[in-house]
């Protein structure tokens, strides 16, 4: 008898239950349905620290290619809390240990981001067979190109720009679209230029609010009576980056508006006097059904940890490596973060086409 628990951690996106699919299927293709049990652990690693479980029957893996969100429900557990004893006196990670041997598991799979896939090596450095694969409509999970949920969400934030640019142009107004990313701006930087963006501005590349307003008097001048920029969560000036991080955090908090992009809507329509709205699509853009390509990327990462379960590969995130899915080890991915690099070719591409960056 084959014992696999699951379970799904951190925010949820698109191709979750594609991928608990993918991974479900092709085990009871493998072992049939007398030699394999999968116990689906409720809520993430809360599920395995505080012994939340059901034993799943072989059809809860089916009709839930198009479904959002998770089947078995996730939750926030940060790695930094992870050995911390709760206010129960329950050590965490002694008690997914013992939850593990009790459920006699074979192996652990996890679908997570970047928290989760630390806790992930955590686990199997403790000694867990674990299997993870990388999901994130962020895309900065290091060792893959790309994680499942990244292109539904890219779909959706460039359906937010595409209906603004309607709007924008009926009102000859500057637009700013906020899309998620507090840390990275992979996001942004794909849904920015496939809407057209006429500014992208991303953590990774700190903005200078008086080129922003450049950029914005010069389409006008050019005869253009809108501008759309795409701005990330976590988009920051370059005052506050050249910052120490605990003074920048507190200049952040003590910010006078609800994010960064009302700041800079304020800026930009005292500077120019156009009137300037914000649209935040918010966790709209982690919801719904996965695009094509995320159904097909999840059940190519499913069916590949099922293939690492069956031939013993434990201690491994699914991957995709120049279009191949591979197994890259968890110890050398772990903790850390893809960021978009500032002279990659997808930036320079949008810089040839005009783009600003606001630098
Ligand atoms: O990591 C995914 C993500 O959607 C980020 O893009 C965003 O900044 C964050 O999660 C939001 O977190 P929460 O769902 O906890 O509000």
């Amino acid at each position: 008898m084959k014992r696999i628990g699951i379970l799904t951690s951190g925010g949820d996106c698109q191709g979750l239950n594609s991928t608990i699919r993918a991974v479900g299927k092709s085990l009871y293709n493998y072992y049939g349905s007398k030699d394999l049990e999968i116990y689906g652990i409720i809520d993430g690693y809360r599920g395995l620290i505080y012994g939340e479980y059901r034993l799943m029957k072989q059809s809860d893996f089916s009709g839930i290619l198009t479904q959002g969100g998770t089947i078995l429900g996730t939750s926030r557990q940060p790695f930094k809390l992870m050995r911390v004893i709760d206010e129960n006196s329950v050590d965490k990670v002694a008690a997914m240990k013992e939850n593990y041997k009790k459920l006699k598991l074979d192996c652990l799979v996890i679908l997570g981001g970047n928290g989760t896939q630390k806790t992930a090596n955590l686990l199997s450095e403790e000694g867990l067979n674990v299997v993870s694969l990388p999901k994130t409509i962020d895309n900065d999970l290091w060792g893959t190109d790309m994680t499942f949920g990244f292109q539904s969400a890219v779909d959706i934030a460039t359906n937010v720009i595409d209906c603004i640019h309607t709007t924008a142009t009926s009102h000859g107004r500057v637009f700013i679209v906020e899309v998620m990313g507090h840390k990275v701006g992979w996001l942004t930087l794909y849904a920015g230029i496939a809407g057209g963006a006429d500014v992208i501005l991303i953590p990774e590349i700190p903005y200078d609010i008086k080129s922003v307003i450049k950029t914005v008097k010069q389409r006008t001048e050019s005869g253009k009576n809108f501008s759309i920029l795409a701005v990330a969560e976590g988009a920051i000036t370059k005052e506050l980056a050249a910052m120490p991080k605990k003074q920048r955090k507190a200049a952040v908090a003590e910010m006078a508006y609800p994010s960064i992009s009302y700041k800079i809507a304020h800026e930009v329509e005292q500077a120019t006097g156009q009137e300037t709205r914000v649209t935040v699509p918010g966790h709209f853009q982690r919801g719904g059904s996965p695009c094509p390509y995320d159904r097909v990327l999840s059940t190519r990462f499913g069916t590949k940890a099922a293939e690492l379960i069956i031939n013993k590969q434990y201690g491994n995130m699914v991957a995709l490596v120049d279009n191949k899915v591979v197994p890259v080890p968890l110890k050398d991915i772990a903790g850390k973060l893809k960021v978009v690099p500032k002279d990659c070719e997808i930036i320079e591409t949008a810089k040839k086409m005009g783009i600003s960056f606001g630098e």
